[in-house]
């Protein structure tokens, strides 16, 4: 079976929007041409009520639907795609196989893997070759969410350079298992903090770290916190994912790059952005779920630094160089080095995850806030300070790489009288532990 509704032209052609776009204007422009999808799922019935599902988008999306591996790769033959999207349990030539030769012959198509009845091993073995996990039923809203995501991923892709980079990380991390567990089962009818924790002990080591983070002086608990049931109930869902995530990504980056700081304190870095950011998201920001998306943005803000400095060693010591030597700001040292920065490659990564717009953005931008056009700047400028005043601390945290607070961003944004009294708040919140996490 082959439905094309390929019935739709769009405004501007793909080499037009690569040409008359810079760089850094693709940022904001990701909706200048349509994007394309492929879907692939064995049963035709399925696939049918997908396209139904799906033709509210066609205005956005070019859809191809497919029942097979080998109609899927004579379909792309044809007409490369942005994004596919396919069952783990494909007849014939199976899912991951299908989707380990997409991963070698199509390296800039995002993979997202499906299924109704996988087993944990085998949402394991597709993670190792999609960028993303989604449960059936595959609902609109489940759908609408994970394209728009993609497709503002594709608009960032737009960069070559960054295109070329993602494409030669051989270890790019897959969001972690044990995270999207954590999401689906918070997500079910019968969501309950002991299934949750549940999930978390079944990983002892990580379930350890946690709890040793948990238990620092960072989260100013009184008592001391020995179950992953009585972290959640006292810090809530979304932080303790975000300690699952954070801790799951340093386990899957353990070769020591250049970067002159242990991986340790980097996470450290992260941990104190963190709360620094969330402290002062909480003066500015109404509604908790913002302060938590401020949380999970200084967690992860780094994690680019982590990838590039473990992918590309040898590259990354040529930055430290331009750093040290010619006194370049670390974003324009990556991008001399690399065509893109570590902020490019932490926000691709979390876009492909399906992390929130908000902390994606907020990853992104954290060194650059002026370059942001969106509507988030609050969390954006709490992750964009508690990062500087982290690093004006203890500049040795982050390899004296330090960058400056953006005055002009702040001022645009008439946020610029705050400062003083976020750093007094980030003072507060950051009394960090001595214990490495180790
Ligand atoms: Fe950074
Ligand atoms: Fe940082």
């Amino acid at each position: 079976m082959f439905i094309d509704v390929r019935r739709f032209k769009s405004t501007y052609s793909r080499s037009d929007t690569k040409r008359v776009l810079p760089t850094e204007l693709t940022y904001f422009m990701p909706d200048m041409y349509k994007k394309t999808l492929l879907v692939v799922d064995g049963d035709v019935m399925l696939l049918d009520v997908l396209e139904g599902i799906l033709s509210e988008l066609r205005d956005e999306w070019d859809m191809t639907f497919v029942n097979s591996g080998e109609e899927a790769l004579e379909a792309l033959a044809r007409s490369p795609v942005d994004l596919v999207l396919a069952d783990i349990h494909l007849p014939g030539m199976g899912g991951i196989h299908f989707l380990t030769d997409i991963k070698n012959r199509y390296p800039h198509t995002i993979r997202i893997a499906c299924s109704g009845c996988a087993h944990p091993n085998t949402i394991v073995q597709s993670l190792e070759v999609a960028h993303q996990y989604l449960p059936k039923p595959l609902t609109l809203a489940t759908l609408k969410t994970m394209l728009s995501r993609a497709y503002e991923l594709q608009g960032r892709l737009s960069s070559t350079a960054l295109r070329q980079l993602v494409s030669n990380i051989k270890a790019l991390p897959s969001i972690p298992t044990i995270y999207q567990e954590l999401e689906a089962s918070m997500q079910s009818p019968h969501a309950s903090i002991n299934t949750a924790a549940g999930i978390i002990a079944k990983d002892m080591a990580m379930l350890s770290k946690i709890l040793q983070v948990v238990n620092s002086a960072y989260f100013g608990l009184r008592r001391t916190i020995s179950s992953p049931a009585h972290a959640l109930s006292l810090l809530g869902f979304d932080r303790v994912k975000g300690l699952v995530l954070s801790v799951k990504l340093f386990e899957q980056c353990t070769q020591a790059g250049p970067f002159p700081v242990a991986l340790e304190q980097l996470w450290k870095h992260g941990l104190t952005t963190a709360v620094g950011a969330r402290a002062i998201a909480q003066l500015e920001v109404a509604g908790s779920l913002a302060v938590e998306h401020a949380f999970m943005a200084g967690l992860l803000h780094d994690i680019g630094l982590l990838v590039l400095n473990t992918n590309f060693p040898d590259r990354y010591r040529e930055v430290f160089r331009l750093i040290k030597e010619d006194g370049q700001g670390i974003t324009s040292a990556e991008r001399e080095v690399f065509g893109a920065t570590h902020a490019d490659v932490g926000a691709y990564l979390l876009g492909i995850w399906g992390l929130h717009e908000v902390i994606v953005e907020a990853v992104a931008f954290h060194h650059e806030p002026r370059l942001n056009q969106q509507d988030h700047v609050r969390v954006l400028a709490a992750v964009h300070v508690a990062n500087l005043f982290d690093e004006e601390s203890d500049p040795s945290m982050t390899g004296g790489i330090g960058t400056q607070i953006s005055t002009e961003y702040l001022v645009a944004c008439h946020m610029d009288d705050r400062v003083p009294a976020w750093r007094k708040t980030f003072r507060l919140s950051s009394s960090p532990d001595t214990t490495p996490v180790a």
